[in-house]
């Protein structure tokens, strides 16, 4: 069973996946953390050079991302808070736009999914990554809530950023994500359509768990 959870940035698409991997026992592929770590590895290789595509290229292909539960290990260093900052957030969808770069993404995540039962959260999971996934769906809310969201978020990791300046930089973010000719944000038809605006993930799963159960 595959099953794929795209939408743009805040819409609860990670905390359902991983609900929904612990349910039923299949395993949780974080593909955004996967681009996050390669923007990581660009900032601290090369700086804030982002329109030099061929050192990204390169920093991508030599970069082994590794997963151990709720950790995120790049070449063996543990990077999982040093991905979630701003400064990466705001960047990844820079090494996200490079083709390389999500050529080498797409296979490594595909390869996970031969011998797994897996759910894959990102942005092109049932468009690229896993066009035959028996479920896919597409969660998004409004964008005032998805920011309401994050910045409750960073507001427990000690964050000063107003509700505006969080919400422009998801707008951005989902802009540059949409606007992308590889691999673009988008609804495949066959998706099913979750409007999370107002509801509680309780009750975004239950709603998931429906639809899951059917295609067991
Ligand atoms: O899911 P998350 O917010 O961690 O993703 C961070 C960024 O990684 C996205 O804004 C997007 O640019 C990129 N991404 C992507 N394709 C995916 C997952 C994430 O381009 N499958």
């Amino acid at each position: 069973m595959q099953i794929a959870i795209d939408g743009p940035a805040g819409a609860g698409k990670s905390t359902l996946a991983k609900k929904i991997a612990a349910a039923y026992k299949m395993t949780y592929l974080d593909t955004g953390a996967m681009y996050r770590c390669i923007a990581h590895c660009v900032l601290n290789q090369i700086g804030d050079r982002f329109d030099n595509e061929a050192d990204i290229v390169k920093i991508a292909g030599a970069t082994v991302i590794r997963f151990e539960g709720e950790q995120v290990f790049c070449n063996d260093k543990d990077v999982t808070r040093e991905i979630r900052t701003p400064l990466v957030s705001r960047h990844t969808s820079d090494v996200a736009r490079i083709k390389a770069v999500r050529d080498l993404m797409v296979s490594q995540q595909r390869e996970y999914a031969k011998d797994h039962a897996v759910v894959m959260d990102g942005r092109d999971i049932g468009s690229v990554v896993l066009p035959d996934a028996e479920l896919k769906f597409f969660l998004d809310a409004d964008v005032r809530e998805r920011a309401q969201r994050r910045k409750k978020e960073m507001d427990e990791k000690g964050n000063t950023k107003a509700l505006e300046e969080i919400k422009t930089d998801i707008e951005n973010r989902d802009s540059n994500d949409r606007n992308r000719s590889e691999g673009p944000l988008v609804q495949v038809p066959d998706a099913i359509v979750i409007d999370t605006t107002g509801k509680s993930i309780e009750e975004v799963y239950e709603e998931m768990k429906i639809h899951i159960d059917e295609a067991q």
